[in-house]
């Protein structure tokens, strides 16, 4: 798709599921931050690809908050989709819902934010489809995104 294009969020929204196995366990039993932490990138980057049909790269990562554990044996679901585009620049919204598959038990665990770039061939950044809000919900989610920006820019 031609950058001039616009994509709605839905377009690039992106479902990664995961069974947490032991080998992804901390001390302490419970789900080690650091696989959290690499899945959410992921899925972040996958949205961004979807939307920017371009490779990209991670240059943002907002703070991350561990609301509960997550548990050995619990299903992770990661939820992303671009909630912002700048010129190269997008941020991706990443929901992380745990889920205890035998019980059906589900727990919002995060929410994260990071901000890709979109590369072209020669690793420079690149032009990227405008986000088109097309509901108010959007509008105002947009709106949130863009101050988000703004800020990490002024902190830079
Ligand atoms: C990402 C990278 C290519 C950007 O290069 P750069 O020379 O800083 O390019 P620019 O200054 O033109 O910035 C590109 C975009 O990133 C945005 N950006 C740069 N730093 C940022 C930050 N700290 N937070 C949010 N956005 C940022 C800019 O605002 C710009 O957005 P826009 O085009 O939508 O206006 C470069 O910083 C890089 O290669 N970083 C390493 C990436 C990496 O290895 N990630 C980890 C592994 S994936």
């Amino acid at each position: 798709m031609a950058p001039s294009q616009k994509k709605n969020s839905l377009a690039s929204r992106v479902y990664l599921s995961q069974l947490m196995q032991p080998e992804h366990a901390n001390n302490h039993g419970n789900v080690h931050g650091g696989w959290i932490m690499k899945l959410v990138d992921e899925a972040g980057a996958l949205a961004c690809m979807r939307h920017a049909q371009t490779r990209v790269v991670t240059v943002a990562v907002d703070s991350l908050v561990f609301r509960e554990p997550i548990k050995i044996g619990d299903l992770v679901t990661f939820t992303a989709e671009v909630t912002y585009t700048g010129r190269t620049s997008m941020e991706a919204e990443v929901q992380v819902i745990a889920e205890n598959p035998i019980t059906g038990e589900r727990t919002h665990t995060n929410t994260a934010y990071l901000v890709y770039v979109g590369l072209d061939d020669a690793n420079n950044p690149t032009s990227i489809p405008q986000l088109v809000a097309e509901t108010e919900e959007e509008t105002a989610r947009l709106e949130k995104a863009k101050q988000r920006q703004q800020r990490r820019i002024a902190n830079k």
